[in-house]
């Protein structure tokens, strides 16, 4: 996950890296921050980090405390899409200078999609830009949403005599994505926990309909994410 945020560094960089330390952006569906670091990275601005999932926001705010350059500027929220946008107003002194949403929307249904890419849209400042990761052209071939040919691991960390490993898969029979936390002393499995969810998108050409009938034009794709700003 790390090495796919490395590729979207450009893309953010372009997007906010223009921003002031007065502005703020949002990061929707924030996960276990890895990619809320790389955010902090390439911009002065405020992040405001939205995540409905206890056990990620764990991670998140783990990866947060103890890099000063980042508890002095991010913050983390509970609160799901698009409920948790509609108090966009209580979470920012005025309207959003940038949002991200990455490797999010194909959790959402189509409805609550649509609603989430409006109110991204109409939280946005005059001028102001989103990041969204797209879906692979059609013409990509089967099954490349995902990794569908094995297990990817997402980060592999040892913290004194324990290996913590996280994994993700696409189970071929449901088409659900599958994710795996372990915690390894040697080579016995001390603990382990999977998680499965739905993921779905419409092809790209259909999807960046969804983002125009939102009122988000596309101004720039970069590394599979757009740059888009409000129509
Ligand atoms: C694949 S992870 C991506 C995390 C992060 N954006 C990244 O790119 O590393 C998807 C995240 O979306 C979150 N999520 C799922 N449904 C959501 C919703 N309705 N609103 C906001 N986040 C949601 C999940 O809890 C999970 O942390």
């Amino acid at each position: 996950m790390d090495e796919a945020w490395g590729r979207l560094v450009p893309t953010l960089a372009r997007a906010f890296g223009a921003l002031d330390a007065e502005a703020t952006v949002l990061d929707s569906g924030a996960g276990s921050g890895v990619g809320t670091r790389r955010l902090a990275g390439a911009t002065r601005a405020s992040v405001i980090a939205v995540e409905p999932s206890v056990t990620m926001r764990s991670a998140l705010l783990a990866r947060v405390v103890g890099v000063p350059a980042l508890t002095d500027r991010v913050s983390v929220i509970a609160g799901a899409a698009p409920a948790v946008l509609r108090q966009l107003g209580s979470l920012v002194d005025g309207a959003l200078d940038g949002f991200v949403c990455a490797h999010v929307l194909g959790h959402l249904g189509e409805a609550d999609r649509a609603a989430t890419l409006a109110a991204l849209a109409g939280g946005l400042a005059p001028g102001g830009r989103g990041v969204i990761t797209l879906p692979p052209p059609s013409d990509a071939g089967p099954g490349a949403p995902g990794p569908d040919d094995g297990w990817e691991i997402l980060e592999e960390r040892v913290i004194g005599r324990h290996r913590y490993v996280s994994r993700r898969a696409v189970d071929g029979a449901t088409g659900r994505m599958v994710s795996t936390y372990e915690m390894w002393e040697g080579e016995r499995l001390v603990r382990g926990q999977e998680e499965r969810s739905g993921w779905s998108l419409p092809p790209l050409e259909e999807f960046i309909r969804e983002l125009d009938r939102a009122g988000l034009a596309v101004e720039e794709v970069i590394a599979g994410a757009a740059i888009v700003r409000r129509r």
